[in-house]
């Protein structure tokens, strides 16, 4: 069973408001290449729907809310992101599909390595072979 694994960080808050931090290979569990960040969704629309050969990320819900579902071929299951200060680890060959944004959202992802579509599924069946094969 797919248990997803969600990195709680340190929240720094005061007067002056709150500050969480991501250090590379400390808070994310490999080295981070690559950062960006989806925001100005409209409703109803779903992004990712893809997995990676050998990219791992962390998704943050810097702002706002949404849900992430993550597929490892054996089971499917449904994160609400929605607190800055957790962080989602996706692993390698994971099918995500990120939804159900709220009108605010802004989704920050960690990435391990710079974009390469050479390293996307993007076709539900090609990832499940490569999976099975
Ligand atoms: P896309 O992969 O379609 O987004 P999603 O995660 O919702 O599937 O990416 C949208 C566009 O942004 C596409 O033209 C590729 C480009 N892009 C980059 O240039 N760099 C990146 O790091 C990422 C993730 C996407």
């Amino acid at each position: 069973m797919l248990e997803p694994q969600i990195f709680n960080l340190k929240v720094h808050s005061d007067g002056r408001g709150s500050l969480s931090a991501v250090e590379s290979n400390i808070d994310a569990p490999f080295e981070i290449k690559r950062v960006y960040y989806m925001y100005g969704i409209p409703g109803g629309q779903v992004r990712g729907a893809h997995a990676h050969k050998e990219l791992e990320q962390l998704v943050i819900a810097v702002a706002g809310s949404f849900e992430i579902v993550l597929d490892d071929g054996q089971s499917v299951v449904t994160t609400v992101l929605d607190d800055p200060a957790k962080a989602l680890y996706v692993p390698k060959m994971n099918w995500r599909t990120l939804q159900n944004f709220s009108k605010d959202a802004v989704c920050l992802v960690l990435a391990s390595a710079l974009y390469d579509e050479s390293d996307y599924y993007r076709n539900y069946e090609e990832y499940k072979s490569a999976l099975n094969a």
